[in-house]
């Protein structure tokens, strides 16, 4: 279907039913409407003003057949689009049994993702092709809208209550995810992406994230316990650098040299913040020199290089 480019990519069968749905209706509503523009342009020439037609009414019997006719015409079509429709979202609705299932917390301006198996990600989430995913849903503050174009589902994640979506990944690449519900000032930035890989590759990246158990789980501890996740997880990067996916990349200071935020980089930024300062941001981090042990550091520093976000989300991207 993506083909025609009549409709947004797709990436799992049920897009592509959901697309001959929605192609269908289309292509009924074109022929309706152009057979009634027809009709009006045909009885507007040929009983306009000053001609001698017969103006009267069709026969009796006639009438009747021809009334009868385009009522049962229409309301069959409208059974059959409701049954089809129907039918179509019943099964978005009943998640199959052996599907994958994720944990997504919505929050004001991020998606966490917490995988069954450990790993956690923030506005990114991999999964394997081919096989049933299901999402399991909660909103620590107001209501956001999880919606996938390729998967041509969306789903209200809503504060106090589970919510579910399922899908099947079908094809292996990047598609965006997006907020659908307004949610505040940044509502518009809140967006991430589903990474579809082989699920030989999926099970690879798993391994490469062991699960939240040891140092790094200490470190996700200790940045809570901080308060970390203050400034630099919960504002999007507009008081502080959004730290997922941060390690390893380069990172603009307020001096405007370049370092890329290594090892060493974390832990100078930890301890000495205000030598650190990436461009953008008030230096107004406080210091943890004295106050971290050694093991604590390495724990954080383990920490944020488990943190998976998007390449856009980078420190110096903040506004
Ligand atoms: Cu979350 Cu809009």
């Amino acid at each position: 279907m993506a083909d025609l480019a009549l409709v947004p990519e797709t990436a799992s069968a049920a897009a592509a039913r959901t697309d001959l749905l929605f192609l269908v209706l289309l292509a009924f509503s074109a022929a309706i409407t152009l057979l009634v523009a027809v009709l009006i342009t045909l009885f507007a020439i040929r009983y306009r003003a000053g001609t001698q037609r017969d103006r009267g009414p069709l026969p009796g019997p006639l009438r009747r057949e021809v009334e009868l006719g385009w009522t049962l015409a229409t309301l069959f079509l409208a059974v059959i689009i409701f049954v089809w429709a129907v039918v179509q979202d019943l099964g978005y609705l009943r998640p199959p049994a052996e599907a994958l299932e994720i944990d997504v917390l919505a929050k004001q301006w991020m998606w966490r993702v917490r995988h069954p198996a450990g790993p956690r990600e923030i506005n990114r989430l991999h999964l394997p092709r081919g096989r049933d995913v299901v999402l399991r849903m909660n909103s620590s503050d107001v209501i956001h809208s999880f919606y996938l174009p390729a998967f041509r589902v969306k789903q209200d994640v809503v504060p106090g209550r589970t919510t579910s979506l399922w899908f099947r990944p079908e094809k292996t690449g990047r598609f965006r995810l997006f907020c659908a519900e307004y949610c505040g000032t940044d509502h518009s930035r809140m967006t991430g992406e589903v990474v579809v890989m082989e699920p030989e590759d999926y099970a690879r990246w798993l391994d490469a994230r062991p699960a939240g158990d040891g140092l790094a789980a200490r470190g996700e501890a200790l940045f809570t316990g901080l308060g970390c996740a203050g400034c630099h997880l919960s504002d999007s990067g507009r008081r502080a650098p959004v730290l997922a996916g941060l390690a390893g990349r380069p990172v603009l200071l307020a001096d405007g040299s370049r370092v890329i935020a290594d090892r060493r980089y974390l832990m100078d930024a930890i301890l000495r913040p205000r030598q650190e300062v990436a461009a953008g941001y008030a230096p107004v981090m406080p210091g943890y020199d004295g106050i971290l042990s050694e093991g604590e550091l390495a724990a954080l520093i383990a920490y944020l290089q488990r943190l998976d976000g998007p390449e856009a989300v980078q420190a110096g991207d903040g506004e």
